[in-house]
């Protein structure tokens, strides 16, 4: 797993509440979790909650429900699928990107430090404001784009091998682990994609239905866009569905420069 880790924050107050365990429990671990209300007009600031594990679940995502449920209902993250499909309680886990549902509580050692993604507006606690992120999304126009009339008779086929071209890269869930991860994003995400969108427009470019490739690199041939890329690796080894955002980028760049040939 990466050594990417989130430096600590010191602008983050230490001294936030603290929630003790039931009495009798014997399982304690304790979670320190990132809380900002910027309604508030408060400091950000880290609550500590001890959980009685052998009354929790062993995901952090279970954690996380049961001080919502059971201890502090004012706690806010985002969940749906609960098993790495949707991608939204993609946050900061023991200083990397990662989906809460999918992280077991004892692959952290010690206490479990939870944030949310990094250099994100906060909305609220954990919940990120991807707002940008997906505008980036919507930017490499992610759906199939033809000029020729569809086969009357059929669907636009492909062959097995250029489906499978496109597999991977389908599988990705937008969780914003990649993007948030990416030090060229942190101090460039208005105008650099970032990982996430380019890998969704390196799935539309390899796509052998899609008839709007040249448009899509002449799109990305831009400083800024594509090229604020410098293949630090971040993405990828933050990416908790197993792709490879980083290869597709050069993937990109390397169809870019082949056509100036
Ligand atoms: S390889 Fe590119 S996109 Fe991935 S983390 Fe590095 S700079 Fe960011
Ligand atoms: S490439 Fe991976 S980390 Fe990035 S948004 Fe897709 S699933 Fe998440
Ligand atoms: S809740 Fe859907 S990916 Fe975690």
């Amino acid at each position: 797993m990466s050594i990417f880790r989130l430096p600590e924050n010191s602008r983050v107050r230490r001294d936030g509440k603290v929630y003790k365990a039931p009495a009798g429990a014997q399982d304690v671990r304790v979670f320190r979790i990132y809380r900002f209300d910027p309604d508030a007009g408060e400091a950000p600031r880290l609550d500590t909650y001890e959980i009685d594990m052998a009354a929790c679940g062993p995901m952090v995502l279970d954690a996380l429900i049961k001080i919502k449920n059971e201890i502090d209902s004012t706690l806010t993250f985002r969940r749906s699928c609960r098993e790495g499909i949707c991608g939204s309680c993609a946050m900061n886990i023991d200083g990397l990107n990662t989906l809460a549902c999918t992280k077991a509580c004892d692959e952290v050692k010690g206490d479990v430090a939870i944030y949310p993604l990094p250099h994100m507006p906060v909305v609220k606690d954990l919940v990120p404001d991807l707002t940008n992120f997906y505008a980036q999304y919507a930017a490499v126009k992610p759906w199939l784009q033809t000029r020729t009339p569809a086969p009357p008779d059929r669907e636009r086929l492909q062959s097995k091998h250029e489906q499978e071209k496109i597999d991977r890269p389908s599988a990705c869930i937008l969780c914003a682990c990649c993007s948030t991860a990416c030090p060229s994003y942190w101090w460039n995400s208005d105008r650099y994609l970032g990982p996430a969108a380019l890998l969704a427009a390196y799935r539309w470019i390899i796509d052998s239905r899609d008839e709007a490739t040249g448009e899509r690199l002449d799109e990305l041939e831009d400083p800024f866009r594509l090229y604020r890329c410098h293949t630090i690796m971040n993405c990828t080894e933050a990416c908790p569905k197993d792709l490879n955002p980083a290869k597709a980028i050069g993937a990109i760049k390397q169809l870019i420069a082949e056509r100036r040939h």
